[in-house]
């Protein structure tokens, strides 16, 4: 996303310069002895070790909780032809939920309610349920907002996350400027308390940038602790809420919800044509326990709870003074959706005027080191010959889709973790009307064919191009990709699109706005909704009403193949696959899905 500024801020703050000098100090890391145990792991692309806590959550969650919600979705399977009691196991599933600002971080929320088990419209639809069952959630950039708005807030269902008060995202209040420019006073106050935060990281002996300021802003509306009546005052507003602090949630350790994972990608040059840097650079992931790096040339994992230590070869550089404090909950999403870097080659203006905004120590940086997050490097010292960052004692971090690839699809493909089923939740603005036109799938499968061929699964067979995507209609309704492959997950494409009624679409706002109305956000819950559970009928502006068994459909699939001998795809399933899947010898066209209004109907610009 590319936020600009108003002028009249920017010219406000050069006539106020007056600086609050107490600092808030939760968002400052502090020092502590080292524990005994190793604070990294390394294995390798062929022999993959998953994090020990992960593995135990996985197996619990897997035995405690998702065997029983697969016969709560599925009941004893008859309604798509199956005895659920004859399967041994199920299919694992992973959710993923693409990047592209708040429009993503609600089509996303839009998906959740639909498929959430606790929401009966959605049970009565079919679709809920598919929540419940999903072993894994990632998220990237406007994805990890929402991955952040779930699991920093106790799990909430989406209309009490969004719109409530768990956390209740506050999205009227616009990110870069609260209260828009007749408050000004208080846009600066905002500034202030943003600063005041991001100084107290620095005065612990912290590099920060933008992406500190930027962490601070987001924690104001995805994290607890903000509301309308004290978004101005300087509380704590987020600040000390730790991601390695979602493994001490009761929902978490009652392995409620799906294991997350968030992608955090590394600075590159951004090649001006298709807006993203190279492949070859580093991916990683960060999960309650782990900052990691699937990469085959990195394969290494350091504990979260202690990120920001100096280490060196995995051990710290001093015993004394291992670092807390550093995941702040803020900093992961903000590194997550870190897009200043991009923005870069384009325009320094908007990048010096928030390092005015922001002040000292962030002002005196050169803008290339200003905008991006930086993390002290825990592989330094590991695997020189291949990984690039293997002597910098600083990771300098990027939006989780600059690369391209803007679906999590990366962690959830990690063959250690066995996913056979991945639900791509893509919200990207591909097209000029900002939908999704396939494009980060083929990224995808472009980096994992050329790079990850030992360490990830690959994808199904895909359209060859964003154009066949679009040709075909596959960015206008769900589709499944790999029903009948072997070798790869299955994968359940849903792209952020048109309402299927007809209706005029708000759901594809730009990835610039980043106000919305309360009327707005609500409309765009309920039509990102009830596109979720109603899938499509061919020449036809009515939901499917086999939609909901045909998603079951989809996500048990792969459980045929975990029992000997293995059972028959059934009569009613297939014929959904027939509607449903990508078949390269029997392609569809955009035309059998009429009056789809592709223009967005919201506001022509908020306030930016
Ligand atoms: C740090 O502590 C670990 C374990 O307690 C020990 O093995 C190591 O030698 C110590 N390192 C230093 C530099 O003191
Ligand atoms: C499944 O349940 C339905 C009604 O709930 C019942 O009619 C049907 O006989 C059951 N089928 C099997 C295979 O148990
Ligand atoms: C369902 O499968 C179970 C386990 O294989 C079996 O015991 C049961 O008889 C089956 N039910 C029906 C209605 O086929
Ligand atoms: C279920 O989802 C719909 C659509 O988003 C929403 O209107 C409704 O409030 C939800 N129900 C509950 C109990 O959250
Ligand atoms: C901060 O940046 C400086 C200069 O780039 C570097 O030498 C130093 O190691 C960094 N500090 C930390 C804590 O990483
Ligand atoms: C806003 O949040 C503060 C701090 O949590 C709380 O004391 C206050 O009651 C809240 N105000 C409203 C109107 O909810
Ligand atoms: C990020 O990458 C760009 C493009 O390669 C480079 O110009 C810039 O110096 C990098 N930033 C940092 C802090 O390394
Ligand atoms: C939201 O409310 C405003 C003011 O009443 C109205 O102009 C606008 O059309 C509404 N938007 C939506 C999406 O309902
Ligand atoms: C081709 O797909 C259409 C649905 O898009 C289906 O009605 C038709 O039966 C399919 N044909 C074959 C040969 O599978
Ligand atoms: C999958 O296999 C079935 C049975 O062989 C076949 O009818 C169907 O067309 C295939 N579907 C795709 C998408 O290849």
């Amino acid at each position: 996303m590319a936020p600009s500024l108003s002028l009249s801020v920017a010219l406000v703050i050069v006539l106020l310069s007056g600086k609050c000098t107490a600092l808030l100090p939760s968002y400052s890391p502090s020092l502590t002895a080292c524990p005994d145990t190793s604070l990294t792991r390394t294995f390798t692309a062929t022999s993959q070790e998953l994090n020990q806590f992960e593995s135990d959550f996985i197996a619990a969650r897997e035995n405690s909780v998702i065997h029983q919600s697969w016969k709560s979705w599925l009941k004893n399977g008859s309604a798509i032809g199956y005895n659920t009691t004859a399967f041994s196991n199920f299919a694992r599933v992973g959710l993923a939920f693409s990047g592209g600002g708040y429009r993503a971080s609600q089509f996303g929320a839009g998906v959740i309610s639909a498929i959430d088990a606790r929401n009966a419209t959605a049970v009565a639809a079919g679709t809920g349920g598919l929540l419940q069952v999903a072993t894994y959630l990632g998220g990237l950039s406007g994805g990890s907002w929402l991955t952040a708005g779930l699991y920093m807030n106790g799990f909430p269902m989406v209309q009490d996350m969004v719109l409530g008060s768990q956390p209740g995202w506050l999205m009227q209040q616009d990110l870069l400027e609260p209260e828009g420019s007749a408050a000004i006073i208080n846009t600066l106050q905002y500034y202030s308390a943003l600063d005041q935060s991001v100084d107290a990281k620095a005065a612990a002996g912290f590099n920060v940038t933008i992406g500190d300021g930027w962490a601070r802003a987001l924690s104001y509306h995805f994290l607890g602790g903000t509301n309308l009546s004290n978004f101005f005052d300087t509380s704590s507003h987020g600040a000390g809420q730790l991601w390695s602090q979602i493994a001490n949630a009761d929902f978490f350790n009652n392995h409620q919800a799906p294991f997350p994972l968030v992608v955090l990608d590394t600075n590159g040059t951004f090649d001006l044509t298709t807006e993203s840097i190279p492949l070859d650079l580093p991916v990683y992931e960060v999960s309650p326990f782990e900052f990691a790096s699937f990469d085959p040339h990195i394969s290494a994992g350091a504990e979260l709870s202690h990120i920001g230590t100096s280490l060196f070869e995995g051990v710290p550089v001093d015993n004394a003074s291992c670092v807390t404090g550093f995941d702040q909950a803020g900093f992961v999403i903000g590194t997550s959706s870190n897009i200043f870097a991009s923005l870069l080659s384009v325009d320094t203006t908007e990048i010096e005027l928030l390092q005015s905004l922001l002040g000292e120590p962030i002002e005196a940086l050169n803008p290339a080191e200003a905008v991006v997050s930086k993390w002290p490097n825990p592989f330094l010292g590991i695997a020189s010959a291949k990984f690039v960052d293997s002597s910098n004692a600083e990771l300098q971090l990027i939006d989780g889709g600059s690369n391209g690839e803007n679906i999590p699809l990366n962690p959830l493909l990690v063959k250690a973790r066995e996913v056979d089923v991945i639900v791509a939740v893509d919200g990207s603005a591909d097209t000029d009307d900002n939908w999704p036109n396939g494009l980060s799938l083929l990224f995808s499968a472009e980096r994992l064919s050329t790079i990850l061929g030992d360490s990830h699964q690959q994808l199904p067979e895909l359209p060859s191009s964003t154009d066949d995507f679009v040709a075909q209609g596959l960015n206008l309704r769900p589709t499944f990709f790999g029903c009948n492959s072997t070798d790869t997950p299955l994968i359940i494409y849903l792209p952020n699109s048109p309402p299927l009624t007809g209706d005029a679409p708000f759901c594809n706002a730009p990835t610039t706005q980043v106000q919305f109305e309360v009327n707005e956000t609500q409309t765009i819950l309920d039509q990102t909704y009830f596109n979720t559970v109603g899938g499509f009928v061919p020449n036809a502006n009515s939901p499917d009403p086999n939609w909901g068994r045909c998603l079951q459909c989809a996500a048990v699939d792969r459980s045929r193949f975990k029992v000997t001998p293995t059972i028959k795809r059934s009569a009613f399933c297939a014929t959904c696959f027939t509607q449903y899947c990508y078949n390269p010898s029997n392609i569809t066209s955009s035309s059998e899905l009429p009056n789809r209004k592709l223009t967005y109907a919201g506001p022509a610009s908020s306030s930016l």
